[in-house]
């Protein structure tokens, strides 16, 4: 290596807060090192695995203001060849985190790392990856993940992911894990005042130094509590030694702010409150924790110089719905997560940050609940939703004052608004274009939050029913792209003008698995998929089918929509997945005669020939494989986690499902082949 790119690579790392290591002749360690993982309680993490570098982390508090750690990393488990060997320091102003990039390193290798202190007492071991080299035609696998929810249940996805990879020939083994958010929890449920959740067992795992109480939960407000949270779920043995066996790519979705949340503003009971020093500290937090090719801001290793906002009213928007208010602005500047990483010849992986930079949720502005009454207050009427996603663009540039909803009119709240975006303007335009250059095989959109539609044929109900009010389909409300019509027009009639092929979304958030295609309408408009989505279940935050089995009464009208008891007294069926795909007859159907193939004969084709799959009780991951003729998509579920699995293999599985995809001409339309690989996905298919 030359002096020059010597050091145009210690510049790189020092722009992402890590020292640089750079790779060398194999030799036997020097170093006296005695594993003390006491010393450091969130063990070892790798991320963002580059073809010739990744980066490598720790967490190591001291007394003091700082201790200087080596870093070694080797091609052996024994470390009997290391590669290089360098100096960094856990600072307590970075929350005693440090991170390291090492370069130099070979294209599609596993390496071992660990972190030594003066005294010679060491982190555990990791294990870690690098990103096969850019022409290298091998199949790509990794994981998606999202939604941990520590306080709430157990990371047993974590350790089945291990118990299978372990145990999987060498040329199989994944790749990387891609994390899609919801990586905290940052509302505490204090267990004293709630001491369950549905199933779920609230532990008493943070309690914030400074921290907000809110109704029954408190929020961390500071980036001392948004650390705490981190440090708290990185205890988890499961999350722990997945984070140690892998490198991670991860990309924040809403908790890792604040629930509710938008750009630098925390929502609470329909409440807006100005939360700029809030995101920053979340975001500084983030940057702490998360080994990841992101820049901070100031120039110093050991310091995130987070500058300094106020709590202020973001009350103006420009032409994108992003709140000009200088410290809203300042706040989300603090750290830009978007990137793009390449994996060999078949896999680009562009990852978008969606609730940075989005515009204020059209369907839960306040003056829309009159589209959602009992017992329909579960959805929005689709045109009603369609209408409040465009805003001022509805209509050909002539919203409508008023929307018609049963017998009456109700203001078009969003008659002056942009129409919703959830990228952003300069987001949306950075992805677009590393769309168009992609030159991998497989373009993968790591979309935090889910882009198919949710609807149901409520239209079609019996005279039996409540009537429902709406002209035509209900959807569920927004939230993400399975309802910004706009934006996601946009981007599919790109993808489709382009003529992009291997185009996919995979994405968390809904706490449930899906698999379909991306379309940007859905019938009686023009279906017209242009890629494949798949949605992963939770790791272990509670989901759908949980909270209706807990919420919704026995003699709740729209019951047999949702859930239908069995004889058995178990848990009831889950209809909700029939409703979303197949429609209400079908529903009705099997709450009468608890006959799938009788249930799915009088499905309404019409109402989702974008899903293949639904399952809102699905916990788990799902497993990629991309080669040069096809992306296979594994869900692999879990039964729910409520309590640590006492096997090594993480638990039962409830099913795995195989969704694939052959790799389609430009112009042509992608379709889904499925097959049920173990176990019984029940009403999911
Ligand atoms: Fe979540």
């Amino acid at each position: 290596m030359t002096r020059t790119d010597r050091r145009r690579f210690i510049l790189s790392a020092a722009a992402m807060g890590a020292s640089a290591a750079w790779s060398a002749k194999a030799a036997p360690s020097k170093v006296a090192w005695t594993e003390r993982r006491d010393l450091y309680p969130q063990g070892v993490a790798s991320g963002d695995p580059g073809p010739d570098s990744v980066i490598l982390w720790t967490r190591r508090p001291a007394e003091g203001s700082s201790i200087p750690l080596t870093l070694e990393v080797a091609e052996d488990r024994d470390f009997q060849r290391v590669v290089a060997t360098t100096q960094t320091e856990a600072n307590a102003a970075l929350g005693w985190t440090t991170r390291v990039l090492a370069g130099g390193l070979k294209p599609s290798t596993e390496y071992w790392y660990r972190f030594t202190d003066p005294q010679g007492a060491g982190s555990r071991i990791g294990r870690t990856l690098t990103a096969p080299a850019a022409n290298d035609p091998r199949p790509v696998r990794f994981t998606f993940v999202s939604c941990q929810n520590v306080q709430q249940g157990a990371q047993n996805a974590y350790r089945r992911m291990t118990w299978e990879d372990e145990r999987a020939p060498a040329g199989e083994r994944l790749d990387f894990v891609l994390h899609l958010g919801d990586y905290i929890y940052e509302l505490v449920f204090d267990p004293a005042i709630s001491p369950t959740n549905y199933d779920r067992t609230n532990k008493d795992l943070v309690r914030y130094k400074t921290g907000r109480k809110i109704a029954n939960f408190t929020i961390p407000v500071t980036v001392e509590d948004y650390r705490q949270v981190y440090e708290a779920y990185l205890l988890d043995p499961d999350l722990q030694d997945a984070r140690a066996r892998w490198p991670f790519v991860t990309m924040g979705d809403n908790h890792e702010f604040s629930w509710q949340g938008w750009q630098s503003i925390a929502v609470f009971g329909g409440e807006s409150m100005p939360a700029q020093t809030i995101r920053a500290a979340a975001n500084q937090a983030w940057f702490e924790f998360q080994p990841a090719r992101v820049t901070k801001p100031g120039a110093g290793l050991n310091a995130f110089d987070a500058p300094k906002v106020t709590d202020t009213p973001v009350t103006a928007f420009d032409d994108h719905g992003l709140g000009t208010e200088p410290n809203n602005l300042t706040a989300l500047a603090t750290l830009t997560a978007y990137r793009s990483l390449r994996f060999g010849r078949h896999l680009d992986l562009i990852l978008t940050d969606l609730h940075s930079y989005r515009s204020e949720e059209p369907t839960g502005r306040k003056g829309t609940e009159p589209f959602s009454p009992r017992p329909y207050q579960q959805f929005m009427p689709e045109n009603v939703q369609k209408v409040l996603d465009a805003g001022r663009t509805a209509n050909g540039g002539k919203p409508p004052a008023t929307l018609r909803f049963g017998d009456q009119d109700v203001p078009n709240v969003c008659k002056d608004a942009p129409p919703q975006t959830i990228l952003g303007a300069t987001q949306k335009a950075w992805f677009l274009k590393r769309l168009k250059a992609s030159t991998a095989t497989w373009k993968v959109w790591g979309a935090t939050q889910g882009v198919l539609d949710r609807r149901a044929d409520l239209q079609n109900l019996p005279a039996s029913f409540p009537k429902w009010p709406g002209a035509g389909y209900a959807g569920f409300g927004g939230g993400d792209h399975g309802a910004a019509y706009v934006e996601r027009g946009e981007i599919y009639d790109f993808v489709r003008d382009h003529k992009i092929t291997g185009f996919a979304a995979v994405s968390g958030d809904r706490h449930s698995f899906w698999a379909g295609r991306a379309a940007k309408a859905l019938p009686p408009e023009r279906f017209e998929p242009v890629g494949v989505a798949f949605i992963t279940g939770s790791i272990s935050a509670p989901g759908m089918a949980e909270a209706l089995q807990y919420n919704m009464k026995k003699d709740d009208p729209l019951r047999p929509l949702f859930l239908v008891d069995r004889p058995d007294g178990g848990r009831p069926d889950v209809t909700a997945n029939m409703l979303m795909r197949h429609g209400v007859a079908s529903c009705l159907e099997y709450a009468k005669s608890r006959d799938v193939q009788k249930a799915r004969a009088v499905r309404n084709p019409d109402n989702a020939p974008h899903l293949d799959f639904l399952d809102v009780g699905g916990h788990g991951y799902a497993h990629v494989t991309v080669t040069n003729k096809a992306m296979t998509c594994d869900f692999v579920c879990i039964p729910r986690p409520v309590t640590r699995s006492a096997t090594p293999d993480g638990g039962p599985l409830r099913y795995r499902v195989r969704h694939e995809a052959t790799l389609w001409a430009p112009g042509a339309e992608p379709t889904l082949r499925q097959t049920v690989l173990e176990g019984d996905p029940e009403l999911s298919i």
